[in-house]
């Protein structure tokens, strides 16, 4: 049985911690988007839909919290588009940041500021961070030798150089990022420029490294100590530190980045790197959103942080980040979680966009409703490194057959039975029996033991359960047969519309336009995302409360248009 299984205590305890607990806020960030394409299926199911979860459940238990998020403007990925496509950078990443910024909205997910890095107040506060760090003693100059391409007349820095990991020897990897491995290569092998494929040339350049070498004892020590961060990305992230962290080299000899805040013509030709700002704005944000810098810290201070990112951006911020957090003396604390989740893979195959193989946010919300996307998603997205599978037959499988013939069916028989027998008044209940017993104390059980997997992060178990909840229920109005006795019907239907009401807060969280409908259905008066999850629990439905329109919430996946979207993907 599912409930006895996730049934855990110590999480209840969570729950109730969570909600007494509201005067310290939480801030959540998600992972910055590049501003330089569109969103698509793998960065919502590693990273937004499970922040944005979070974010909704701690709303529904009355926390402050805030969803941070922004475009990552800066860095090569962004900058070689425009020059592919001739652009001022500053048009191109703010048309990304707007779309980007819609494509969420349009699934529900929400954020409380959602800036760009290169905003004034980041690049401020990126300086700011510079010369502390400069005063402190952990950044140093440094002369190093760059690829240079003869033919582009540039410097090469990051993406705009690809070749053989060191480490694990793949091919076809950025200087910066070996995807494969998730390690950043110190000396790529078989360089070529990105944009033309010759070998670059080696030419001297000045450049700032932080000293993240300094930092082993102190992180491993902070990773060690901190019980709340996954267990097995820590392990590896402890291994890369016995291996030994080398320095980073936090500027670049391009144009487009936060300049370096050093008046000399040498330095005028360079910015920093997009790693040394992009998590710098996860705290400019909050300052800009806030419009007040002591506040903000004080705030930050006093919040728990939830960084949440995809398995391919652990070194940043499980190593980077935290160093550079603790560089600046810890005038902003450090993450207390950072939520880590694989990759997705698309039909067994890794989403590649080059390769034609994936599935833009827009597209799929042009076929589907968005709680579909967000159903599905939810229901195999687990608490861990694996990578998950988006598979079109499994998403119209437990579209039809867990969402709709389970959910909905029980929404819908209970809302129409009443509508029919009741003239859409909820009736009185008669005296109850042990089933009907048994079923009010599910609903009593039911808000801990979901608000627990969700607080836990395992929100594919929430959904379990919020799934077994409601075949429960649809048992039990089987059992109760209402249609053979109408009039002796009342307390199965006056119980059932009370679960309805549970379940509609229960999956607030998870399909927020849906359960909407729910509401106004019932005849409730106010916003659905405004109820406190405390009342999961409760009976509060009244003898004699009138409900509201009733019609079927979900409509059918149909066949033959999941087979289309099954052919129209083709590897390149
Ligand atoms: N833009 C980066 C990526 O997609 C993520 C930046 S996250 C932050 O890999 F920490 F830097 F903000
Ligand atoms: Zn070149």
């Amino acid at each position: 049985m599912i409930f006895s299984d996730s049934f855990n205590s110590s999480f209840l305890i969570t729950v109730s911690a969570v909600q007494n607990s509201n005067k310290d806020g939480v801030i959540i960030t998600s992972a910055l988007p590049y501003a330089n394409g569109e969103i698509h299926l793998g960065h919502i199911s590693s990273t937004y839909l499970p922040a944005d979860i979070f974010r909704r459940f701690l709303k529904l238990n009355a926390v402050q919290v805030y969803h941070l998020c922004a475009s990552d403007d800066f860095g090569t990925p962004v900058l070689i588009e425009t020059e592919k496509k001739k652009m001022k950078p500053e048009l191109y990443v703010k048309y990304w940041h707007d779309k980007d910024l819609e494509d969420f909205n349009s699934v529900g997910i929400v954020f409380d500021s959602f800036s760009q890095t290169s905003s004034d107040t980041n690049r401020g506060f990126v300086q700011y961070v510079f010369n502390v760090l400069k005063k402190r003693e952990l950044v140093y100059e440094k002369e190093v030798v760059q690829y240079y391409c003869e033919k582009d007349s540039k410097f090469l820095p990051d993406r705009y150089v690809v070749g053989k990991c060191p480490y694990c020897n793949a091919m076809d990897q950025y200087s910066d990022l070996c995807e494969k491995c998730g390690r950043i290569p110190e000396k790529i092998l078989d360089p070529k420029c990105a944009i033309c494929g010759i070998s670059p040339i080696k030419k001297n350049s000045n450049h700032y490294f932080f000293k993240l070498s300094n930092f082993e004892d102190i992180l491993e020590k902070w990773l060690k100590e901190n019980e709340l961060l996954q267990q097995d990305v820590k392990k590896y992230v402890l291994n890369w530190i016995v291996e030994g962290l080398q320095d980073w080299d936090i500027t670049r000899d391009i144009s487009w980045g936060v300049p370096i805040p050093i008046s000399s013509n040498e330095k005028k030709d360079k910015v920093f790197y997009g790693w040394f700002d992009n998590h710098l704005c996860y705290i400019s944000s909050f300052i800009e959103l806030l419009g007040d810098t002591n506040r903000a810290r004080e705030k930050w201070n006093n919040s728990k942080i939830y960084h949440f990112i995809g398995k391919d951006i652990v070194y940043h911020h499980y190593l980077f980040l935290p160093a550079i957090r603790i560089g600046i003396n810890k005038e902003y604390k450090l993450p207390d979680f950072i939520p880590t989740r694989g990759h997705l893979m698309l039909q067994n195959n890794k989403i590649s966009k080059s390769r034609n193989w994936y599935i833009g946010l827009r597209e799929f919300v042009d076929l589907f409703q968005p709680d579909y996307l967000r159903f599905y998603i939810a229901s195999i997205c687990s608490y861990s490194q694996d990578d998950i599978n988006f598979d079109w037959n499994d998403f119209e499988k437990k579209i039809n057959n867990e969402l709709i013939a389970n959910i909905g069916n029980f929404i819908n028989r209970t809302l129409t039975f009443i509508k029919k027998y009741f003239g859409n008044i909820i009736p009185n209940p008669k005296e109850y029996d042990n089933t009907d017993r048994n079923s009010l104390e599910e609903i009593e059980r039911i808000g801990n033991i979901v608000g627990g997997s969700i607080l836990s992060n395992e929100i594919d178990r929430a959904l379990k359960n919020i799934l077994y909840f409601s075949s429960t229920f649809n048992q039990y109005f089987q059992k109760k047969e209402p249609w053979k006795n109408p009039e002796e019907s009342g307390s199965a239907l006056f119980i059932s519309i009370n679960a309805v009401r549970s379940i509609s807060i229960l999956l607030e969280p998870f399909i927020p336009f849906s359960v909407e409908k729910v509401w106004k259905q019932l005849g409730l008066e106010g916003n659905i995302h405004d109820q406190n999850w405390k009342t999961i629990g409760t009976i509060s439905l009244s003898p004699g409360h009138k409900l509201g329109d009733i019609e079927p919430i979900f409509k059918k996946v149909d066949t033959d248009k999941i087979k289309e979207q099954v052919s129209k993907l083709n590897i390149r």
